[in-house]
């Protein structure tokens, strides 16, 4: 079957791999979509995602697929289900997924990052971590399921109701589906600050943002009971804590690089009360995600900007395809 592998660092080739057969507790995928996200970007360039990568390894944490085969044990799949994957396997047994933090597992490993992914023709997967798509969401949109899944751990870690002001600083994809997201939640009024125009109007257009900030022209505003920081830079991170107003809570969900810090007024944080959270990858995030996705809270589609074949995923991962806001990969 066609596979695309990343052999080492920087280094990615199509080969034809043996498609895998599925253990007693597995799910066999054959896979539709695959998503590319900053953290495929990490790993191309040698970096750990969530966990770290072990060339030759297939990436593709992000997917969706139809069901090819199940294992001797697996009860709730069969073939031709449309399912969604979610990559991320906890241990079970270590501190953190003991005392109900699962995301911080001492021994993750992730579909797509420890064991193979959605880049290439069929990949397994333990069925407890297989998801089934309903009829209302497209397998497209089915392959956004994971960085959705992020976004709604974020928000999970928020007290969220609907006074309150809350303010997204970037316009990526991850930006622009907390805006969604918080409305979806309930939250009354979403601002969006970032710097293309284009997309800053569209969520404006049609996703229900009040206000939008190009930064490179406009001062973000303080008074925020909400900020959500989906850029990652130094510079996002402070702008987040300046925009709050007293009580407010800071989602720092941007990745920064591992030694980077930045300024923080810590009397404005005794003063104002803040709460700064942090937020990593989606435990127990799939069914919200997917109960969005099939409502039509969160609508996807508009957001995926490219649909690329294998061939093109090594040109995306060197930055060599302009404006890519979000791509995702049909595997035929
Ligand atoms: N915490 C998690 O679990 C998790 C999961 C997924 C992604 N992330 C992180 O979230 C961040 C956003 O992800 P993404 O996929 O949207 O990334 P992205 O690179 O597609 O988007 C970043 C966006 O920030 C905008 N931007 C750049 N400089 C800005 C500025 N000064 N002010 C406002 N906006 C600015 C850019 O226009 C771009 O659209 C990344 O750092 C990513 O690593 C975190
Ligand atoms: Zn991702
Ligand atoms: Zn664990």
């Amino acid at each position: 079957m066609k596979s695309l592998v990343l052999t080492g660092t920087k280094k990615m080739e199509i080969q034809d791999l043996e498609k895998p057969t599925p253990k007693a507790d597995e799910v066999l995928v054959n896979t539709k979509y695959a998503g590319i996200c900053g953290t495929d970007h990490a790993l191309y360039n040698g970096l750990p995602g969530s966990a770290n990568a072990v060339p030759p390894i297939v990436l593709g944490h992000e997917n969706s697929g139809i069901v090819a085969g199940v294992g001797s044990d697996v009860k709730g799949f069969k073939v031709g289900d449309r399912v969604t994957v979610d990559p991320n396997i906890y241990c079970g047994k270590c501190f953190y997924c003991r005392t109900g933090r699962p995301e911080l597992c001492d021994n993750l490993s992730a579909v797509g990052v420890t064991r193979n992914g959605g880049l290439e023709e069929y990949f397994t997967a333990p069925s407890e971590v297989v998801y089934h798509l309903p009829d209302e969401v497209s397998l497209k949109a089915g392959a956004t399921t994971e960085p959705l899944s992020c976004a709604v751990h974020g928000v999970q870690l928020l007290k969220l109701t609907p006074y309150q002001k809350a303010l997204v600083i970037g316009d990526g994809f991850m930006g622009q589906l907390f805006v969604q997201l918080l409305g979806a939640y309930g939250v009354h009024q979403v601002d969006l600050a970032g710097i293309i125009d284009e997309k800053l109007q569209l969520n404006k257009d049609k996703f229900g943002v009040t206000n939008i900030y190009n930064t490179t022209r406009d001062k973000i505003p303080s008074g925020y009971d909400v900020v959500i920081e989906a850029v990652g830079l130094p510079q996002t991170q402070e702008e987040a804590v300046e925009a709050t107003r007293k009580g407010a809570q800071v989602l720092m969900f941007g990745v920064g690089k591992p030694d980077q810090h930045f300024q923080m007024n810590t009397y404005e944080v005794y003063q104002k009360q803040l709460t700064i959270q942090g937020s990593f990858i989606n435990p127990r995030a799939f069914e919200d995600s997917i109960a969005l996705l099939a409502s039509g809270k969160v609508n996807v589609e508009p957001l995926i900007s490219h649909e690329l074949d294998l061939e093109q995923v090594a040109d995306v991962l060197e930055d060599k395809v302009a404006g890519v806001s979000k791509a995702v990969v049909k595997i035929e």
